[in-house]
């Protein structure tokens, strides 16, 4: 029989199923299966896929967060855009806003103390994906992702928007120090 041909039998879901496609067809889904439970492995013994709290918020209420934030601890500025570096208290809540396109401001984190990540995007979709780590968070529009993080390596990190956000995105790189 040939493909260009309809079939003579239309319910082809009747057919008994081939040995070897069945075989296939097991195959598939056995390691769709690893798969999955993988997703769940990396988050518990990979540290990796990190589990986030999600509350709403508004544009308005985390920018006076963060304001407030930036007004108390900034250190010094950077890049053309003078970007304030902020190195809040080890223990605090941290805010990091993302927007058309850049990431605001730099955060300047202590190795091995614990912080309040805070994450949200003001206009639209965008993504943290901390380099050269393995961390990749979605950044939405009116929630606010929070994650608890504890850096154990020191030196400079980049925050790349891992979701297409437009004319800007391939420039939308921000910075994060840990010291
Ligand atoms: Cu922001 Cu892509």
């Amino acid at each position: 029989m040939s493909a260009i041909l309809p079939p003579s039998e239309r319910l082809w879901y009747k057919h008994p199923i081939d040995r070897v496609e069945g075989t296939w067809i097991a195959i598939a889904l056995t390691w769709c299966l690893i798969m999955f439970f993988m997703m769940v492995g990396w988050h518990i013994w990979g540290d990796q896929n990190l589990s986030t709290e999600t509350y709403r918020t508004t544009p308005e209420r985390f920018t006076e967060k963060t304001q407030a934030m930036v007004d108390k601890y900034t250190v010094r500025t950077e890049t053309d855009e003078k970007i304030p570096v902020v190195a809040p208290p080890p223990g605090s809540d941290v805010y990091l806003i993302a927007r058309l396109w850049n990431f605001w401001p730099i955060l300047e984190l202590e190795k091995g103390k614990t912080y309040r990540l805070h994450l949200t995007a003001l206009d639209y979709n965008h993504g943290f994906s901390l380099q050269p780590t393995n961390i990749n968070i979605q950044m939405v529009p009116g929630f606010e992702h929070v994650v608890t993080v504890t850096p154990n390596q020191s030196g400079q990190f980049s925050i790349v928007c891992n979701e297409f956000c437009g004319i800007g995105h391939h420039q939308m790189v921000g910075r994060l120090y840990v010291k």
